[in-house]
């Protein structure tokens, strides 16, 4: 048994790093982030953000967000989970699928593998998209950009309509909060869906016995036993 990893999901501007801290807040879980969460992770975000960085290739930022990834993963993630920790990041592998896969065009399926390499298969069990509309996001992230906020309207609207049809595909693994409310509001509906997830697949529990015999009755969720 191990832990269990909520990511959190959105556009620039949806507020999503706030709530992802609230919410690790609220469950005693680890807070961490992507591109980032070691120093080889965050080195390499500043330079895959830095605005004054011109010309890096969209495969190379693909390829540089997935080294910060599997770093991610071997050196934070899996040793936290090994322990029975619940972990909460702060953007995760669907991220890169909205930004490279749709955002830049690179292929779904493409970034799917890569990713998939960089976290040796490990996937989220919860994925929460903090969802907000386009002039509400662009609004909210202001003037001073980084070099992928700095994209474009068109950019970013791929990327928000690849989270809505990742998460339509697969309610399972998806909860969508409207976005729109002030911090308390949006953090609310965040921590109440969570728990009713949490609470549906006895994730809740600490003892094994009832989260095991539960989860052995979940082999087509994909969650993990
Ligand atoms: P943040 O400031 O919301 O934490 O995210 C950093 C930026 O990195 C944000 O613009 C999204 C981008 N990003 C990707 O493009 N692909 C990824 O896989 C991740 C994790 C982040």
């Amino acid at each position: 048994m191990t832990g269990y990893l909520i990511t959190v999901e959105g556009p620039d501007g949806s507020g999503k790093s706030t709530q992802a801290r609230l919410l690790a807040e609220h469950l005693g879980a680890i807070y961490t982030r992507e591109p980032g969460g070691t120093e080889l992770g965050e080195k390499l975000r500043d330079m895959v953000l830095d605005p004054n960085i011109e010309g890096l290739s969209d495969r190379a930022e693909a390829l540089m967000i997935a080294a910060a990834r599997a770093q991610h993963v071997e050196e934070v993630v899996r040793p936290a989970l090994e322990q029975e920790k619940n972990v909460v990041s702060d953007r995760f592998l669907e991220s890169s699928v909205a930004y490279q896969g749709y955002g830049r065009g690179l292929g779904s399926e493409e970034i799917l593998d890569i990713s998939m390499f960089a976290t040796q298969g490990l996937k989220a069990d919860l994925i929460v998209l903090i969802d907000v509309d386009a002039p509400l996001a662009s609004n909210r992230r202001g003037k001073n950009l980084d070099r992928i906020e700095n994209a474009g309207d068109d950019f970013h609207s791929r990327v928000m309509n690849a989270y809505r049809a990742m998460a339509s595909d697969d309610p399972e693994r998806w909860v969508v909060i409207d976005g729109s409310g002030t911090v308390a509001e949006v953090s609310r509906q965040v921590i109440d869906q969570v728990e009713v997830r949490l609470e549906k697949h006895c994730l809740l529990y600490t003892s094994p016995s009832p989260r095991d015999a539960t989860l052995s009755g979940m082999a087509g969720w994909g969650w993990k036993k």
